[in-house]
Formats: structure tokens, C-alpha cells, sequence
């Protein structure tokens, strides 16, 4: 099979976990895209999805799912979306695609989170992809120059605005042990708006691709 395919098996797989008549949490990537195609084939069930990105609220419109604002709904059941690296205490590195901002938002309110990858994703330690960093435009020098005081490469991601006119800073050389320690230290940095960390709020439920069929972890 390849990524791919294992990553369509697993964004089907992740509609077992939605509920009729909720509205669902929906993230980014190429995972994610095909949870929202998973999620067209039941969209008369759902009430309709929030989204972590302009791209996914693009295909979950032209499917003809309502989408809501996030300020809209107090709690959703569930967010569904994909990660660069998870561990096996569920901690991820996510914003490859650079939604991690909206990502951390939408998983915030969700009551579980289901995290669906394929196992190149599966890691001992986070940290060989490269952690980006959400960073208010004017803070992009004074941001990396404080990563550096952590002993890491912080490479800015030439001409990639986010959603929410922000820069990326992506942390090369960084190996994360202690991913909630420091979840917590980079956020403190001035000018940070979200780190790609997700280890506070780590997946309730991975659903991983592999050749041999999808695995389920639940924490
Ligand atoms: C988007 O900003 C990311 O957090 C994605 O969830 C992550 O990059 C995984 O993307 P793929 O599903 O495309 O591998």
C-alpha cells in the first residue's frame, strides 16, 4: 500500500467515532482531506463541521457541508485530524501544512481528539520533523534568536503566510524529550503565537495506517 492509501484508510476509519446530529471538528492536510471525503458519504447525518483552515473549509463547502464559526458552538464531541509525529504518550508535532493555530483552537473545545496517520508518523521521540512555530511577523527575529538560546535551527518558512497573517519559523535540530515542558517554555516567548506542540492537549484516539490494517490507540 502506499502513504497515501494508508492514509485514506484511516481517514474513513475515523467515521466511527462521529456521532449523528454533531457538528464535527475537521483538520488540515492530506489526511485530513480524506476524513472530509469520508465524512461527504454521511454529510445528511451531521449537523455540519468547524474547520482548522481555509483549504478544508473549501472542501467541506463544496461537498455541501455546513460550516460553522468556532465562536458559534461551545464544545464539539469530536476533532478529527492528522499530525506530523505522534509518540506513544499521544503528544504530537503538527503545522506542516501551517493551520496550527486554528488546529490548537478546534482541539481545545473538542472533547476527543482523534488523531489519524499513517505509521511513518510514529515516532520514540519527537522532534525529527522539523517543530514549526506561528510567530506575529514583526516577533520573526527576536522569535529565532531565542531558539537559538535552546541549541536549535530556527529556519523561517520562506513566503507562507498562515490564515491568520502570521509568519512560520521551522525548529530543525530538535530533539523534544520533554514536549510538555516545552510546549509551555516556547509559547512564553514573546511574539509566539501557537507552537506546533500538541502535548498538553495530546489525541485521546490514534487511528494508525499500517500494511497490515489500521490500529487503534486509545489513551
Ligand atoms: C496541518 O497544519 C498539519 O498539522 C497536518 O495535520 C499535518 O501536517 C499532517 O499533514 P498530512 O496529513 O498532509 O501528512
Amino acid at each position: 500500500m502506499t502513504q497515501d492509501e494508508l492514509k485514506k484508510a484511516v481517514g474513513f476509519a475515523a467515521l466511527k467515532f462521529v456521532k449523528p446530529k454533531t457538528i464535527v471538528g475537521v483538520g488540515t492536510g492530506s489526511t485530513a482531506a480524506h476524513f472530509i471525503d469520508a465524512l461527504a458519504t454521511i454529510k445528511n447525518d451531521i449537523i455540519g463541521a468547524v474547520s482548522s483552515s481555509e483549504a478544508s473549509t473549501k472542501k467541506l463547502m463544496e461537498y455541501g457541508i455546513r460550516v460553522f464559526d468556532c465562536n458559534d458552538v461551545d464544545s464539539l464531541d469530536i476533532y478529527v485530524d492528522g499530525a506530523d509525529e505522534i509518540n506513544h504518550q499521544m503528544q504530537m508535532i503538527k503545522g506542516g501544512g501551517a493551520a496550527l493555530t486554528r488546529e490548537k483552537i478546534i482541539a481545545a473545545i473538542s472533547k476527543k481528539f482523534v488523531c489519524i496517520v499513517d505509521e511513518s508518523k510514529v515516532v520514540e521521540t519527537l522532534g525529527n520533523f522539523p517543530l514549526p512555530i506561528e510567530v506575529i511577523p514583526m516577533a520573526r527575529s527576536y522569535v529565532a534568536r531565542e531558539i537559538f538560546k535552546l541549541g536549535a535551527k530556527p529556519i523561517y518558512r520562506d513566503g507562507v503566510v498562515t490564515d491568520n497573517g502570521n509568519v512560520i519559523l521551522d525548529i530543525h535540530d530538535f530533539m523534544i524529550p520533554n514536549a510538555i515542558e516545552m510546549e509551555h517554555k516556547i509559547n512564553n516567548i514573546a511574539g509566539v503565537v501557537t507552537v506546533g506542540l500538541f502535548a498538553n492537549r495530546g489525541a485521546n484516539i490514534a487511528l494508525i495506517g499500517t500494511k497490515s490494517g489500521v490500529k487503534e490507540i486509545a489513551l
